[in-house]
């Protein structure tokens, strides 16, 4: 009568879907420096792509160190969140409220990320899988910086332009 499931597989679970956000963002990012107008708004994007690449081979040593198949599963939560950023970019198309709304819509997925990355350190460390934490907290360390980039961004150029 006991379920067998236990907090090993909830972590493969929340790994599965985070490597399939990864790769969504990976692929978004690229538009969104595109998009973007100021240049220190698409330096942002284009240095947290490389990041991404990063994350998305750290998650695949991640997968190994756990003895498990590299998989994705979708995630709904970032479908939802990039698809709120197109509509965006094609609302404010041209207008200086673009790059607020892209920067929002950045921190939205650092936030989602921060959230995911934080929990999935905490159940390692309570699983005794020490290198996965580690490796799960460099990433986390790196989304913090991300986010906090885009905030002081927003406040001293971004916004104001726009304002
Ligand atoms: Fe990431
Ligand atoms: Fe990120």
């Amino acid at each position: 009568m006991t379920d067998p499931r236990n907090l090993s597989d909830l972590l493969y679970e929340t790994l599965k879907d985070i490597y399939f956000a990864e790769k969504q963002i990976l692929s978004a990012l690229p538009k969104m420096a595109e998009a973007a107008q100021s240049p220190g708004l698409r330096q942002a994007f284009r240095t947290h792509e490389s990041q991404t690449e990063t994350h998305v081979e750290r998650l695949e040593e991640v997968f190994e160190l756990i003895g498990k198949p590299a998989q994705q599963k979708t995630c709904n939560a970032i479908l939802g969140i990039i698809e709120e950023g197109k509509e965006v970019m094609e609302e404010f198309k041209g207008t200086q409220a673009l790059d607020p709304g892209l920067l929002a819509g950045a921190q939205a997925v650092e936030h989602y990320e921060i959230s995911r990355y934080g929990t999935m350190v905490t159940w390692a460390k309570t699983l005794g899988l020490d290198e996965v934490a580690e490796l799960l907290a460099t990433t986390l360390d790196e989304e913090e910086a991300t986010d906090a980039l885009l905030s002081e961004l927003a406040e001293t150029t971004v916004n104001a332009k726009a304002a």
